[in-house]
């Protein structure tokens, strides 16, 4: 059956897509389209048209599981310009999600009625490509060019009152959108000539007179997209509206589209879409579990952790306990919060009010027994296994029946924990990253006896706390900072034997890292794990942090850093690593960039395999979620078991067996790795 049926209203006809989940305008819809159109203009009692769509959302773009298959007619460019070309004016009314293609479609339709709850974008830059049915030359021609520009290369929505603001909505239903349409095409449905998008020229005008301004919006956003095909494509598609007649910039539309949708980065960024989605699914749990109930959640510690935890569930409207053992400990805490949200507040991200109703929810506490209330206890101290040990056994004993236990902790294991509890079905790891309010990952580590229904629970309070969840098995440093361990011994060997910190930390950013590893441990603190004995000094990272050399909050780690914290090389550092390898003996070399690659990442990707092969992760792509969402892997290069895939998992072998006298004892290749190198299989799908 066509996901497109047609109704009659007085002389309105009523197109209505039902394509669930998201009405993505696959092959079906688009044929549907066509044919209702087509009943549209041969019906002389039609004299007007409304397309809406059933269920949660408009269309919410393109079919993104069609992309790399073999195309299927009519493809949507045709479609939208069948709908322009109706002999009827064509109202859209849009809820939900008018995204992508679908806001092509309302794009070529006359007329644009939306519910206020309604969001309007183009977020294909997101998927590595540029909106490719038109929407490059409709929007700036509606929404104008700086808007159009702006919602194309950022790929993010704007609201339906400021749609309307600006011309792309042209009425607002409260109420009933169904009718609000169709009355909306009794009003216009005599008006001629029928109003084009593609025909406006009003809005580019404007810009014609001013082209410096697609310069202007490079500069300013250059870091943002640093490294991303799509965003520059875009801004020539833009540019091509405003300096070539219509049919011009659409050609130009198509060329970028296609050389965009056969680029790597694209292939990466959708192969990303689908992982994100596939990590919030657990693989063989009974289908029929049920969540538990949280109302309350409380944490145990008021320190960056569990202060950023804390917020999480109170900006989702939860309330929670927060514990600690000092009353000045407490109050700086819930201190830091404030100020947290205040800055928030200060760049308009948060009203005042809001601040005020996410404090309120807040109840500080020096007594562990007022978790008593909580149905979910997360524990954030510090990172030491006996004292872990000594939480758990005392909430066993306060907590209530069913309450779920979680340790924030990064690195220990989840069961030696649970094993201290009368119920270690109840536990579960939560794996938040630092500032936990706002990085987007967490690791749900599940231990051997976690129940089924406390990991839904913790997939479902993730999502509503706005973050990406990962399930990962009990190993030291999980998913993540399991892999980050070779990288950084790496990263540290490759100092003794040549190579600069700047040097490590450029190849890292070239590749797309937000930072390398030694700029990394600058902005954490050196000291992290430090043993704080300045006299023992074992390391290059000892001698720093005796000598207060603890990273940019001290002004001084691998690099020196000036009062705005830029950083510059260090000669005292430098000095230290060469004092380094003559005493351990080292002969120092050039070291190139790729060998530099291969020893820093190669070896996560062969980490990676490791946990695989072990279950440790549920697939490969959610290691690739962990180090996009938790590390800043460019996600234009999919993540690092993506990114093996494309460099080649032969090449990954042969790099590590070119490198493996220099890898030291300890490495070993990981069997899967070389499993699948030889069977020139990949890793992802
Ligand atoms: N195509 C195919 N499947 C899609 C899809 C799409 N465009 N958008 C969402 N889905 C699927 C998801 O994979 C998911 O499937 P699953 O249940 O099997 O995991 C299901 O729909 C529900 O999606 P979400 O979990 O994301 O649901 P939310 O309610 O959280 O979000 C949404 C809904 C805001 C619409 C979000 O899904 C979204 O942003 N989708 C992508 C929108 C997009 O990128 N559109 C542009 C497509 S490219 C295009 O239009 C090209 C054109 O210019 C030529």
């Amino acid at each position: 059956m066509s996901p497109i049926s047609t109704k009659r209203h007085g002389d309105v006809l009523i197109v209505t897509s039902n394509n669930p989940p998201v009405n993505a305008l696959g092959h079906a819809v688009r044929e549907g389209l066509v044919q209702a159109i087509a009943e549209a203009d041969a019906d002389d009692k039609v004299k007007a048209v409304v397309i809406r769509c059933a269920g949660q959302t408009f269309f919410a773009g393109a079919d993104i599981k069609e992309f790399g298959k073999p195309m299927q007619m009519p493809m949507l460019p045709q479609v939208v310009d069948i709908i322009e070309n109706c002999t009827k004016p064509v109202v859209a009314a849009i809820h939900g999600t008018a995204f992508g293609g679908g806001l092509e479609v309302a794009l070529a339709s006359h007329y644009r009625v939306a519910v206020p709850s309604a969001k309007l974008g183009v977020p294909e830059v997101k998927l590595g490509i540029l909106p490719g049915a038109g929407g490059t030359q409709r929007l700036p021609r509606v929404a104008g060019v700086a808007k159009a520009l702006d919602m194309a290369a950022t790929g993010n929505p704007i609201g339906a009152k400021e749609a309307h603001e600006i011309g792309l909505v042209d009425r607002l239903a409260e109420g009933d959108l169904e009718q609000h349409a169709v009355a909306f095409a009794e009003e216009v449905r005599d008006i001629r000539p029928i109003p084009k998008s593609s025909t406006r020229d009003d809005k580019v005008e404007e810009a014609r007179a001013n082209p410096a301004i697609f310069d202007e919006y490079r500069k300013a956003n250059a870091r943002k997209m640093k490294g991303f095909d799509a965003p520059e494509a875009v801004i020539k598609a833009i540019e091509a509206a405003v300096a070539k007649p219509y049919q011009e910039g659409v050609q130009e539309e198509r060329r970028l589209f296609m050389e965009l949708m056969s680029g790597t980065q694209a292939r990466a960024q959708q192969y990303f879409f689908f992982a994100e989605r596939q990590a919030s699914k657990i693989d063989g749990l009974p289908e029929d579990t049920e969540p538990r109930a949280i109302a309350r959640v409380g944490v145990i510690g008021a320190g960056t952790m569990g202060g950023g935890i804390s917020m999480n569930f109170l900006s989702a409207g939860i309330p929670v306990t927060i514990v600690e053992m000092a009353q000045e400990a407490l109050d700086r805490g819930t201190g830091v919060m404030r100020k947290n949200y205040e800055a928030t507040a200060a760049k308009g991200r948060m009203t005042g009010e809001q601040v005020e109703g996410a404090m309120a929810l807040l109840k500080p506490s020096l007594k562990l027994e007022d978790l008593a209330e909580c149905d979910l206890i997360i524990e954030a101290v510090f990172e030491n296994m006996d004292v872990k040990k000594d939480i758990f056994g005392k909430l066993d004993k306060i907590a209530k029946p069913g309450a779920i236990l979680a340790s924030n902790t990064s690195y220990l294991n989840v069961d030696e924990i649970a094993a201290t509890t009368s119920r270690p079905e109840d536990v579960v790891g939560l794996h938040f990253f630092s500032p936990a309010n706002i990085m987007k990952l967490l690791e749900v580590v599940r231990g051997a006896k976690t129940a089924p229904d406390v990991l839904v629970t913790a997939m479902q309070l993730a999502k509503k706390i706005r973050k990406v969840a990962v399930v990962a098995g009990v190993c030291h440093g999980f998913i993540g900072n399991r892999m980050l361990m070779p990288r950084q011994i790496e990263a540290t060997k490759l100092l003794l034997e040549g190579a600069t910190p700047e040097q490590v930390d450029r190849v890292h950013v070239e590749f797309g890292m937000p930072m390398g590893p030694f700029q990394m441990a600058d902005l954490a603190g050196v000291d992290i794990g430090w043993h704080r004995d300045p006299s023992r000094i074992e390391s290059i990272r000892d001698q720093l942090c005796a000598m207060e050399r603890w990273g940019q909050k001290k002004g001084a780690g691998f690099y020196d850093y000036d009062d705005k914290r830029r950083p510059s090389p260090s000669p005292v550092v430098q000095q230290i690593i060469e004092d380094f390898s003559r005493k351990e003996g080292i002969a120092r070399r050039e070291i190139s960039d790729q060998e530099i690659i291969e020893r820093t990442l190669y070896i996560m990707v062969n980490e990676g395999a490791k946990i695989l092969d072990e279950n440790m992760a549920q697939r490969a792509s959610d290691i690739d979620v962990v180090w996009v969402y938790g590390y800043g892997w460019p996600v234009y290069r999919g993540g690092p078991m993506f990114w093996a895939d494309t460099v080649g998992l032969k090449e990954i072998v042969d790099g590590l067996e070119r490198q493996e006298d220099r890898l030291g004892s300890d490495f070993t290749l990981s069997p899967l790795l070389v499993r699948k190198a030889e069977a020139g299989e990949k890793f992802t799908r």
